[in-house]
């Protein structure tokens, strides 16, 4: 075998490629639903690398279904306009005209700069919303009260998500929806993308967050829980352990796997190219979530 030393820098960029190949095989015409949000969305570096990633997972034979947050801008839009947000439980009191803004915001303006992204890295993407096709159908939720146009995901229509796979596109969702009303609600994204890739029964849902994933010990970030499974992940919900933030997305993850999902992964977005190194290698980056135990992951 001739490895000449010359060229070490590209055989070392080769043998990467080839430690993908597997997972290639493995996923090849999977669907993976992203949570497209946090940190990850701010940042312009991180939101380039994201977009090129997404594309990268296209090109390789993925599925990628993008579900997205709000980020900042619809707190910058309502500021500007001079709309006071008030919060309850942490969720946003959203009368009808803090919806009107949140829907302009998030299918107008966010939603088409990550489709105007994913295009120009060479993506073919569509941004629809919720509302589009039916695809979230909606209830006012009342957990917390009469918070206004939040809505809690009665129905999910996949058909227009699976019209736009079919060609070959990469669907990008904002998550408002539609409610049984008639009226326009917002819908927490998180939710959105874990109900969508249920419906989809999608070989992935995967969430970039802005922590390392799900820690053993909240106050040691190296204690990265790299695998655990249904039983085990419902058992540490119960042990105090999981705190703030991450008790949503936690759940959100189990039921995705309990409702079909194959695996869930809670990724740290705020890394570099954090979406291949979880899908492409052997130890991933976060803390990834299935039915049993993972003996047939190991390739
Ligand atoms: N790349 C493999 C997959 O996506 C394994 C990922 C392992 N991730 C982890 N956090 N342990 O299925």
């Amino acid at each position: 075998m001739i490895k000449r030393q010359k060229y070490g820098d590209e055989i070392a960029k080769a043998e990467i490629l080839i430690e993908a190949l597997p997972y290639i095989k493995k996923f090849s015409g999977a669907t993976v639903v992203i949570k497209y949000g946090g940190n990850a969305m701010i940042d312009c570096q991180i939101k380039k690398m994201v977009m090129q990633d997404i594309v990268l997972l296209k090109y390789v034979g993925l599925n990628p279904v993008i579900v997205h947050g709000g980020g900042p801008d619809i707190n910058k839009m309502l500021e500007s306009l001079n709309i006071e947000s008030k919060f309850v439980n942490g969720l946003r009191v959203t009368d009808e005209k803090t919806m009107e803004v949140v829907e302009m915001v998030l299918t107008g303006k966010t939603n088409k700069e990550i489709v105007s992204m994913l295009n120009e890295i060479g993506g073919k993407a569509i941004g629809i919303s919720g509302k589009d096709g039916k695809l979230l159908v909606a209830e006012k939720d009342t957990a917390n009260g009469d918070i206004g146009y939040v809505g809690k995901i009665e129905e999910v229509n996949i058909d227009v998500i699976k019209m736009m796979l079919d060609k070959g596109f990469i669907p990008v969702i904002a998550p408002c929806a539609v409610g049984k009303d008639g009226k326009t609600y917002n819908v927490n994204a998180d939710t959105a993308a874990g109900k969508i890739a249920e419906a989809l029964k999608a070989e992935k849902f995967i969430l970039l967050t802005d922590v390392e994933g799900i820690l053993s010990d909240v106050n040691d970030k190296s204690s990265v829980i790299s695998r655990i499974d249904l039983d085990a992940a419902k058992e540490l919900m119960t042990t105090g352990k999981i705190t703030g933030g991450m008790i949503p997305k936690l759940k959100c993850c189990i039921q995705a796997v309990e409702n079909g999902v194959k695996r869930a992964h809670i990724i740290d977005g705020r890394l570099t190219h954090s979406l291949l190194l979880e899908i492409f290698t052997d130890e991933g980056i976060g803390t990834m979530i299935g039915k049993e135990c993972f003996d047939d992951d190991n390739l």
